[in-house]
Parts: C-alpha cells; sequence; structure tokens
C-alpha cells in the first residue's frame, strides 16, 4: 500500500524525523483556515499517490491565506497524470538552501535493503539516476543490521555530503531507516531533504510504501491508513470476502484454482477472444484450494456484479480438492445466487474425480451452465458467448 505524503509525514514525525507542520484541507475554505492557523507562507501541495506534483501544478506557494485558498481552488480537482486531487496539504513553507535525496528500500533481487542517496535532490530520481548516475550512491543495507549511526555516515559520504553535513544528514537517516524497519515499509523516499535557511535538516516530501502483508499481524493499524474511496468496489468486495482478485478491463469473467492456473487462463482467454470480436478476460479471480461453495458463491457473486461481464469461465484443476467438491460448489452457489445469476458459465474441470464431478454438473441441468472438455475449448465457448 502507497501512502498519502500528508500520512507519511504523520509517520516521519511519529519517529521523530523533522517534518514541518501540515494541515489537510478538502475544500478552499479549508485550505484558508489551515494558513491562517499556520502562519506565514505557506506552501499547498496535491495529494495524489504520484511523483511529479510540482511540475504538474500540484504544489504552489501561497503567501496569504487568500492565496490559499486560490491555490486549493486551482489545485482541488486537478488531474494528474490520472489522478483526480481530492485533498490538498497546506504545509509551512521552507527556505530552501540546498535539496537532497535519501532513500530505503526493499532489494527483492538481491534478498537485502538498498539505500539510494544524493547530495544533489530536487530533481526525479529517475532522472538524476540517468543524468547523473555517478551522483546517486547505491549502498546495500544488511536487513540484520540496518540503518545504524555508522552506517547512516557511510551512506551520507558515498552520497557526497560533505564531512560537515554528513554527520547532520546520517542521524535523519537513521531516524528514516527506523520508519522502515518499525512500520514494515518497503520503500521510504525522501526528495526533497532539505537544508533550510537555518541550517536544519527537514524531510519535505515523503513517500512511503507498507508492506501490506504486515498488516494483519504485525500492523492492524494500517487499517486505517487504507484508501477506502479509492478502491474498486469489487475488489473492496472481493477482499472482504478473502478473495485473490483483480479488476481487469475485460468481459470474460474468470475463476481457477491457483495463481499459475489462473494466468494461463487469462492468456487462452484473451487467445481465444481473438476469434471472437476481441473480448478479454475481465478479472483474475483465485480460489485457491479448498473451493467450497461458500468461497464459490462470493466468487461468482463478485464477478456476476461487474457489468463489463458478458460470461464466465470456471476453470479447476481438482487436487486436494476434488472435482465433487467443486461441481457441488458450483450447483450450490448458484442456488444460493438464484435470480442474481444470469450470465452463461462455463466449467472445465479435470483432475482429482473429473468424471464424478462432471456428473453432478449434468445432473443439476442448470441452463446457464455449459461443460468444456478441455481448457482451450472452454475459453473459446466462454469468448463466444461474451461476444454473442
Ligand atoms: N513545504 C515546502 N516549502 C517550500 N518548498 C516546498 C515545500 N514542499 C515542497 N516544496 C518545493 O516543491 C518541490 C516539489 O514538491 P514535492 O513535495 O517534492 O512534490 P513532488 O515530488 O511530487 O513534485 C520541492 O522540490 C520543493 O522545492
Ligand atoms: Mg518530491
Amino acid at each position: 500500500m502507497d501512502l498519502y505524503e500528508y500520512q507519511a509525514r504523520d509517520l516521519f514525525e511519529k519517529y521523530e524525523v523533522p517534518v514541518l507542520a501540515g494541515i489537510i484541507a478538502d475544500t478552499p475554505e479549508e485550505a484558508k483556515a489551515a494558513a491562517e492557523k499556520l502562519g506565514g507562507v505557506v506552501v499547498v501541495k496535491a495529494q495524489v499517490k504520484v511523483g511529479g506534483r510540482g511540475k504538474a501544478g500540484g504544489v504552489k506557494v501561497a503567501k496569504t491565506p487568500e492565496d490559499a485558498y486560490e491555490a486549493a481552488k486551482a489545485i482541488l480537482g486537478l488531474d494528474i497524470k490520472g489522478h483526480v486531487v481530492k485533498r490538498v496539504m497546506v504545509a509551512a513553507g521552507a527556505q530552501i538552501e540546498k535539496e537532497f535525496y535519501f532513500s530505503v528500500l526493499l532489494d527483492r533481487a538481491n534478498r537485502s535493503y538498498l539505500s539510494l542517496c544524493s547530495v544533489e535532490g530536487g530533481m526525479e530520481i529517475e532522472q538524476l539516476a540517468v543524468e547523473k548516475p555517478d551522483a546517486l550512491a547505491k549502498i546495500e543495507v544488511d536487513p540484520l543490521t540496518g540503518i545504524d549511526a555508522a552506517k547512516a555516515l557511510e551512506i551520507a559520504k558515498a552520497g557526497g555530503f560533505d564531512d560537515e553535513l554528513a554527520p547532520k544528514v546520517a542521524d535523519v537517516f537513521v531516524k528514516l531507516y527506523n520508519v522502515y524497519k518499525g512500520e514494515g515499509a518497503t520503500l521510504v523516499e525522501v526528495n526533497p531533504l532539505i537544508q533550510d535557511a537555518a541550517g536544519n535538516i527537514v524531510a519535505l516530501d515523503g513517500k512511503v510504501s507498507l508492506d501490506d502483508n504486515a498488516t494483519e499481524v504485525r500492523h492492524p493499524e494500517h487499517e486505517e491508513l487504507e484508501d477506502k474511496d479509492a478502491a474498486d468496489p469489487l475488489e473492496a468486495k472481493a477482499k472482504a470476502s478473502g478473495l485473490n482478485y483483480v479488476k481487469l478491463d475485460g468481459q470474460v469473467g474468470i475463476i481457477g484454482n491457483g495463481a499459475g492456473l489462473v494466468m494461463s487462463t487469462l492468456d487462452v482467454v484473451a487467445y481465444a477472444g481473438e476469434n471472437h470480436g476481441g473480448v478479454k478476460p475481465a478479472n483474475f479471480l483465485d480460489i485457491g484450494g479448498g473451493a467450497s461453495a461458500t468461497v464459490m458463491a462470493a466468487g461468482l457473486d463478485v464477478i456476476l456484479g461487474d457489468e463489463q461481464v458478458k460470461s464466465v469461465f470456471v476453470n479447476v484443476f481438482g487436487g486436494i480438492t476434488s472435482c465433487v467438491a467443486v461441481a457441488e460448489g458450483i450447483v450450490k452457489a448458484l442456488e444460493i445466487l438464484g435470480d442474481t445469476a444470469t450470465k452463461p458459465l462455463v466449467v472445465r474441470l479435470d483432475g482429482n474425480q473429473v468424471e464424478e464431478g462432471r456428473a453432478i454438473l449434468a445432473a443439476a441441468n442448470n441452463p446457464l451452465v455449459t461443460l468444456a472438455a478441455g481448457m482451450d475449448e472452454g475459453a473459446d465457448k466462454a469468448a463466444e458467448l461474451a461476444n454473442a
């Protein structure tokens, strides 16, 4: 889960990373009130989960509360790279002397952590990496020891900080690492980290990605950071039922067991769709090992709730869960859904107790269900029905 800048700012504050005061506002009036409360020069900042807000007109300096009102009015509703601004943060204005870059992230390829650092901040990191690769230090961080004072100093020196500045920023790096470690993050990035006119080091922007796998057990409080409004309603519904569902943009609903089989099913359906008006898979849905009637019903319910869906392809390989359980699951699911199930279902079963499973579906004789002998045949039938 990526956080908004204001959420990152709050986490930083909790770990004593130096940040400036910030107040969120959903309307120009609230922005004006926030500016009055903060006093002095403020900066009105779009809260969207995408970088480059400054360049896109999403960060504006306001000298008076009236200016803050106007700035918020201009920024709210702005589309920044496909993200519409619904909220701004009114932040105290900093007097920037120098801008730096720092991040620590999970380095999956090397099964390690990595810190990136540069005394030359202010521009996008991607741009810095291309234009001045030598100015960007990449330092591996051992997850067992993390970033302690000595490591932080090593990172600062490698990033080009001089002897006077290095210890000052190193102190902040340690605190930022504490955020990374303490919150179960996969990324903590500050761009820019600045030195202000008074010589203080301040994190002026913050980007934090939290590991969703840490939420359930270690960080239940992260639940509150979730952006429920922005989540796709079908994905939210699926999540509430504990389903592994990703909405896509096609017409053929997909249910399968095992992520690999579902991925392959998406491919064969997309391929089959080329012969049927270009229909495409509508979703990824892995119902996992225990395909009980309730899970099947919940899955079908989510998929049938997608207005774009015209047909559904159920592609299950019976392993630990036998095809009998899956077939019974489908029959019961259709009973549970009753009149709400109106779209044709193509079912391909294979593996453990396949004959018995097929017999159950044949006996149920539900007019919505078509049995397919193989995966390609099923994909073709489902695509044809979606295009009908
Ligand atoms: N509170 C602030 N005071 C003064 N300048 C700011 C403040 N926040 C941001 N800026 C300036 O705006 C630029 C862009 O803001 P930033 O928060 O980094 O957004 P983004 O990275 O999305 O463009 C910064 O590099 C900095 O120069
Ligand atoms: Mg930035």
